[in-house]
């Protein structure tokens, strides 16, 4: 039989089980690369043909009910993807901050999550599509749960007020510094969004005191709307926002950073949450034609997961009347048409 004489032998074995290192553990932190993960040309080009296509498309007008929304330029559009391997692709207006509104109530969920457990917040506040606007007081008093889910606003008011701390400005402090792990860069309150919501926002006061009435807030009503109102002004950009999905894209750590953020077991209940609920009345038609889980919010974002692979994000702010960014949903459903990201399509697992 062939033997290799030592020292050589020994070098041999060394760079052996280096190989098998390599192989079995994950580079700095994060999970492989899918195998089904489409290369860069095909993204760059993906991401290239949806922002031709969809930059000159009218539809939709900018949140008004926050005067703030209203006044920002329309034109505004920016589409980034980050792979799990940390790829970046994007194009357009992806450096603009804007406020990340309801994309927010996804990492307060997962904050939630992170100190209390799952179970517990699934018992708290629920899952169940509401089928009604996000903002209903209806749905609060309809649904059994009446917190119905994390994303429409009652639910998301009851998230924060189960969120742990001392006080109201630690519990924000708790949240900004979570948003900002799942960013990978510190992220800041835009003040003047966060003065015009808290000026206007009767609607959600009244829903936390709704919720006060079915024992289902967990902390002061208007302490926790205020917190709220903190969170969905978070400034993010369209790179930042697309770290952040990725970060649940790739088992809870980001993949910029190496950090695990959230827990890897609670990924497939948030994710399960975007996809039930993410895109408001309208999450069963994005189901339908998308099939991806992702959350959208009134400052003209939204996100999308590729669990895996990455994240989708755009930024566009006329919105639809389910409060949806028009050219958002339609990049998306571009990208992930083209990129066969759509994860009930066979073609996602590699099956043509
Ligand atoms: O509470 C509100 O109405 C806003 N801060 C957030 C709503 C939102 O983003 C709904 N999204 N599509």
């Amino acid at each position: 039989m062939f033997r290799i004489k030592s020292p050589f032998r020994s070098l041999v074995i060394a760079v052996y089980l280096l190989f098998i290192l390599a192989w079995v553990m994950p580079v700095s932190g994060q999970t492989k690369r899918s195998p089904v993960a489409p290369n860069r040309e095909r993204v760059e080009a993906a991401v290239r043909e949806a922002y031709e296509k969809f930059r000159s498309d009218t539809g939709g007008k900018n949140a008004d009910y926050i005067p703030y929304l209203a006044q920002v330029d329309s034109k505004l559009f920016g589409i980034s993807v980050v792979s799990t391997d940390n790829q970046l692709f994007e194009i357009g207006d992806v450096k603009y901050s804007f406020s990340i509104q309801s994309i927010s109530k996804v990492y307060s969920l997962a904050l939630a999550m992170e100190e209390l457990g799952a179970d517990p917040v699934f018992q708290k506040i629920g899952s169940e599509p509401t089928g009604r606007a996000f903002n209903s007081p209806i749905a609060v008093v309809d649904m059994p749960t009446h917190s119905a889910n994390p994303f429409v606003n009652a639910g998301a008011i009851a998230t924060v007020s189960l969120i742990p701390a001392s006080s109201p400005d630690e519990k924000w402090n708790k949240i900004l510094n979570f948003y900002s792990k799942a960013a990978g860069e510190k992220l800041t309150l835009i003040d003047e969004v966060y003065k015009s919501e808290a000026a206007t926002n009767t609607g959600n006061k009244a829903l936390s005191y709704l919720l006060a009435k079915y024992d289902r807030i967990y902390a002061d009503p208007f302490e926790s709307v205020d917190v709220y109102t903190k969170q969905c002004s978070v400034g993010v950009n369209a790179t930042q926002l697309a770290r952040m999905g990725a970060t649940l894209a790739n088992n809870g750590i980001n993949p910029a950073t190496g950090q695990q953020v959230i827990k890897t077991e609670d990924i497939p209940y948030i994710l399960s949450a975007m996809m039930m609920a993410g895109l408001y009345d309208s999450s069963g038609g994005w189901a339908w034609h998308v099939g991806l889980p992702a959350k959208s919010g009134v400052g003209g974002g939204i996100v999308a997961v590729v669990p895996g692979k990455g994240a989708i994000a755009v930024f566009a702010p006329p919105l639809d009347e389910a409060g949806n960014s028009v050219k958002a949903q339609k990049v998306i459903q571009y990208v992930a048409d083209k990129l066969d990201y759509n994860l009930y399509s066979p073609r996602s697992v590699g099956l043509k």
